[in-house]
Order: structure tokens, then sequence, then C-alpha cells
């Protein structure tokens, strides 16, 4: 009787500390009903093979905020955020905001609702996040950026930054446009589609661009419009481009879709693009690089949309506690219209 009795109350106190344990893992950030580490080691030591997994166990909630479906690069980009959590072994809760912010600040909230492990996003916009990203840090629920950047002040609302350098990508495109009329006698009549307005890379791949052009004087950007980075938008803009401008030489596309709806705008107006008007772009998306493998875009500055695996190596080592770097920039490249021929059939997005 004595030893049924001691194994009785042994028993029962191993399932107290299941319970306790248990509790304190449906507590993921900050509450405050989480057990003692030791009352951790007890229970998990006294648990069966069966029972609940233990809190070192439990499986990562990643809330990740998305930017929309706005362009080929974007769906690239979804694809390897998506297959990346999900090699990982993460429980991804994805949203897209349909290129609206206040949509994005929605999704935010409800993952802190939710008490998600980590939130990341690429926001669409650069200003106006400090108080939903003083929300987060509030909740303890750390924020990883990927691909866009903001312009808090506060650099500790956020644990780190993967994504391109869009300034230096603009650079790229105007120094290849500098280089091409090094020589030029004759103005060079240039018009620019940009990205959704305020969103890093537009104001980026722009500032980087006429930094670089300034150089020449004969180089003169004479209509500069949003085309939101898709291909309808680029078209209507390149279309209202054409219409009010005799002479152009040149366009520079922040990104490939606007580019290739610009084409169709030129195409129609009996124009051939990549000859009659020089054509520039950014990401090197498969579309893209299938256009300028046809003569039609003659320069590519690559932006890498693959950033799922560094997504997901990133949380894992803020979850870990490790130190990570405040800023990882992406590698990239460009392509000329012969190196993207014979790039284009390895190309992965
Ligand atoms: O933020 C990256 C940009 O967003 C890509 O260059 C563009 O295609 C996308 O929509």
């Amino acid at each position: 009787m004595k030893r049924v009795g001691k194994w009785g109350v042994s028993l029962a106190l191993a399932a107290l500390m299941i319970v306790v344990t248990a509790c304190g893992n449906n507590n993921n950030n900050g509450g405050n009903a989480s057990p003692s580490p030791s009352a951790e080691v007890k229970a998990s030591e006294s648990a069966s093979p069966s029972a609940s997994p233990a809190a070192a166990d439990k499986q990562v909630v990643l809330g990740f905020a998305q930017v929309g479906a706005e362009s080929g690069w974007r769906s690239a980009n979804t694809k390897s955020i998506q297959e990346s959590a999900a090699a990982a072994g993460f429980d991804l809760k994805f949203s897209d905001a349909q290129q609206k912010q206040e949509n994005q600040i929605k999704a935010i909230r409800s993952y802190i609702q939710q008490k998600v492990d980590v939130i990341a996003f690429s926001p669409v916009v650069e200003s106006g996040w400090d108080t939903v990203l003083k929300e987060a840090k509030d909740a303890g629920i750390p924020v990883i950026l990927t691909d866009r950047a903001v312009d808090s002040k506060d650099t500790t609302l956020y644990k780190t930054f993967i994504g391109s350098d869009f300034v230096e990508e603009g650079r790229k495109a105007g120094q290849w446009v500098l280089d091409q009329y090094k020589d030029t006698q004759d103005d060079i009549n240039i018009v620019e589609l940009q990205g959704t307005t305020g969103s890093a890379p537009a104001n980026d791949r722009k500032a980087g661009f006429a930094d670089v052009i300034k150089a020449n004087p004969k180089l003169k950007v004479i209509a500069s419009q949003t085309g939101e980075f898709t291909r309808a938008k680029g078209k209507e803009v390149m279309q209202a481009f054409l219409k009010a401008n005799k002479d152009i030489d040149v366009l520079y596309a922040h990104n490939d879709d606007m580019a290739l709806g610009a084409i169709q705008a030129i195409e129609a107006a009996g124009l051939v693009p990549g000859k009659d008007i020089i054509i520039i772009s950014v990401d090197a998306v498969k579309d893209g690089m299938t256009a300028a493998s046809e003569g039609k875009i003659n320069f590519i500055v690559e932006c890498n949309p693959l950033l799922g695996p560094q997504l997901m190596e990133a949380v894992n080592d803020v979850l870990a506690g490790k130190e990570i770097p405040q800023r990882v920039v992406t590698k990239e490249g460009t392509f000329t219209s012969e190196q993207a021929k014979e790039a284009l059939p390895s190309r992965q997005y």
C-alpha cells in the first residue's frame, strides 16, 4: 500500500507539472504563467513519449504580411517565403495587403493578437510604421523586415532588414545609360516609370539613377510618373508619355512588369522597343529576361526575390537569442540582352 501511495503521489505531481508547462507553452510571449525552467525539465522528464511536446519542440508561428501580388517579382517572392517556411517546419500565417498600407497594419495587429512568435513583412511604403512596430515590440514579438525598408528612426523596432540595395540598383541602371551615351552631342530624352509612390524601391531607384546620370547634362528626364509596379499601369502611363512627347529616346522602368506593359504601348504606337526606344528595367524575372533576350529590353538590373531561406534562418536565430546583423544585403548582377539570352534557360524565377 505504502509503495503504491508513493508512486501515486509522484504521478500526480508529474501530471500537475505537465499541465503547468502546457499552460506556459500556450503563453507564447511574455505571459505571466510561465513555469520556472526547472519545472519544465521535470515535467518533460516525467512525460511519456506520447505526451505533448515540450516548449523547445513547439512549432514556430510566423506571421508574414506581404505587399500584394503586383508583379512577377512579388509572385516569386511569395513562393519563396511559402516554400521556405514549409521546409523549416513553421506554421506560416500569410496575408496579402493588395498594395495598401492600412491592410498591412491590420494584418500585423492581428498577428500581435494571435501572439505569433515572429512577424515579418515587406512594407508597402517607407513611412508611418512606428506605432504598429511599437505595439509589436511592447507585446514582445520580434519583427523582421524583408525586401523593403521603413524610415523609422528607432532601429530597435525591428531585428534586421534583409533585402536589396535599391539605391545601388538605380545607380547601376544610371551607369549603363551614362556609358551608352558618353559621346552624345544631342540631348537624350528619358522617361521614367516609377514604382509604387512612397515605396522604398521607387524612392531609391529614382534617387540612385538621378545621382549617376547628372554627370552628363545631355541626359534629361523629361517625364516621370508612377506605374505602380504593374503591367497595366505601365502600359497606360507609357501611352500617355508617347502622346505628350514626340521624341523619347530612353525608358527607365523601375521593374520588368511596367517595362513589359510599356513595350505593348510602344509597339501599338508603331515603334520598335529596344531600338526606337532604348529600355532599361529592374528585377530580371523570367518574362523580363525573355523580352531582353529578344532585344526588346536592352539592360536589366537584377533584384533577387528569393529571400525565403534567409528569412527562415533569421527567424530561427532571433528565437534562439543569437545576435544578427541589422542589415543583410542581397547580392545581385545585371544583364545585357546577350547575357539574358545565356542566363534564361537556368533562370529560377
Ligand atoms: O520591392 C521589390 C519590388 O516590388 C520589385 O522590384 C517590384 O517588381 C515589386 O513589385
